[in-house]
C-alpha cells in the first residue's frame, strides 16, 4: 500500500517540489501519495517547511516522522505536540551555496573590495590586505555549515578558529568547545561568520562581551539566524569602530522592517535570507532516503535533538 505524504510547507515551495519528489520516491523504490490535502489521520510522513496553518500535530496520529525542508527548526522544536521524530535538512546543494556565500563575503572584507567598488574618485589608494595566513577568521558553529565553510577558508590560507558545543577536529582548523572555549575561539577574531542554531544556550551569543573580544575593526557575517546577535550591541561596536562592517543575512524579524537601522547603516550590508538555499533536486533524494530508512527500521538521519533545541 502507498505511504500518504503529506507537504506542508507554503505554496511557492509546492510548485518547486511536486516534480521532484515523486521522482526521488519512485528512485527509492517507495510507493508513495504526495498530496497537500491528506486528512491528518492518513498521513505517514510530513514534509515540512514553516507553515502558519499547520501547528497542531496532534490529529496526526498514525505519522512517523516530520522531515524538515529547512536547516533551522527552531520555528517546530519546541511544539509540544509534536511527538514524532524531527529530522532537519543537510543535502549537498545547501551546504555547497552557504561555502560559496560565506567565502564570498570573507573575502569581500579580507580584501577590502567594497574600497574599490563603492569610491572610483580618482584617488590612487595603494593599501595592500594582509595575505590570508595574517588573517584570523573565527567560525562560530561547526556543524554541517559551519564545518564545510571553516574548512573551505582554511583551505584559502586563513587562520581559522571554530566554535561548537562538542569538540572537533576539522582540517586547519583550531577547534575550541564549550562555554570556555568560545573566548579562546573569539579572541582577537577580525572576522566572524555565525552559523549557530537559534536555541535558547545561543541567543545573544554576540553581545557587548563577546564583541569586545574581538580585534578592533572587525567584521561580522551572519547567515545563521537573527538571535545569535545583540542587535543593540552590535549597533554600539559599529558605532565605535570595534566592528566595522556588518554582513547579515537573517533578522529577529523577516522580512527586515523597512525602517530597521540595519537598513539605513552605511556598514551594514542586509541580504534577505538567501545565504543557502534548500535544493530540490538534491533535498528530494535525502527525503525519500530518510523515509526507506524509516520504513526499513533503520535510524533516520540528521535527527533533532529536542532537548538540544537543534
Ligand atoms: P548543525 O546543527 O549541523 O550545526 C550547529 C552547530 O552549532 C554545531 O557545531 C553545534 O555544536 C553548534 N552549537 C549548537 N549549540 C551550541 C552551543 N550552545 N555552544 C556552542 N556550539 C553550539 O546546523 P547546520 O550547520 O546545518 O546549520 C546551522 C544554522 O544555519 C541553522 O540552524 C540555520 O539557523 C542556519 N541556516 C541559514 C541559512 C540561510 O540561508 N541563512 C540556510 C541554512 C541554515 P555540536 O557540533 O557540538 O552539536
Ligand atoms: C534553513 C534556512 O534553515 O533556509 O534551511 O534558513
Amino acid at each position: 500500500m502507498a505511504l500518504n505524504v503529506l507537504f506542508a510547507a507554503r505554496d511557492g515551495l509546492w510548485a518547486d517540489y511536486k516534480d521532484h519528489l515523486p521522482v526521488a520516491f519512485a528512485d527509492a523504490g517507495l510507493g508513495v501519495d504526495l498530496s497537500r490535502d491528506h486528512p491528518p489521520a492518513n498521513v505517514d510522513y510530513i514534509v515540512f517547511a514553516p507553515h502558519p496553518a499547520l501547528t497542531d500535530f496532534t490529529p496526526f496520529t498514525r505519522t512517523k516522522a516530520v522531515l524538515s525542508l529547512w536547516a533551522g527548526v527552531e520555528t517546530i522544536v519546541t511544539n509540544e505536540t509534536l511527538t514524532q521524530p524531527l529530522a532537519r535538512m543537510v543535502n549537498p546543494g545547501l551546504t555547497q551555496g552557504m561555502v560559496e556565500w560565506v567565502t564570498g563575503h570573507v573575502l569581500r572584507h579580507h580584501l577590502g573590495m567594497d574600497r574599490h567598488i563603492h569610491t572610483q574618485d580618482g584617488t590612487w589608494d595603494q593599501t595592500v590586505p594582509p595575505l590570508a595566513p595574517e588573517r584570523k577568521v573565527c567560525a562560530l558553529g561547526l556543524g554541517a555549515l559551519g564545518a564545510a565553510c571553516a574548512e573551505a577558508i582554511a583551505a584559502l590560507g586563513f587562520n581559522v578558529s571554530g566554535w561548537s558545543r562538542s569538540q572537533k577536529s576539522i582540517a586547519g582548523v583550531t577547534c575550541f568547545a564549550g562555554d570556555a572555549g568560545m573566548t579562546d575561539a573569539l579572541k582577537d577574531a577580525e572576522i566572524v561568520v555565525l552559523l549557530l542554531p537559534n536555541t535558547t544556550d545561543t541567543e545573544n551569543a554576540l553581545n557587548a562581551d563577546t564583541l569586545a573580544l574581538l580585534a578592533k575593526g572587525a567584521f561580522i557575517v551572519n547567515p545563521g539566524r537573527g538571535p545569535l546577535i545583540d542587535d543593540d550591541a552590535l549597533l554600539a561596536a559599529l558605532d565605535s569602530g570595534q566592528v566595522a562592517h556588518a554582513t547579515l543575512d537573517v533578522f529577529r524579524v523577516e522580512p527586515l522592517p523597512a525602517d530597521h537601522p540595519y537598513w539605513a547603516h552605511p556598514r551594514v550590508t542586509v541580504t534577505p535570507h538567501i545565504a543557502a538555499e534548500t535544493r530540490p533536486e538534491t533535498a528530494a533524494a535525502v527525503i525519500a532516503a530518510n523515509i526507506k530508512r524509516c520504513e526499513a527500521g533503520e535510524p533516520m538521519h540528521n535527527l533533532v535533538d529536542r532537548g538540544a533545541g537543534y
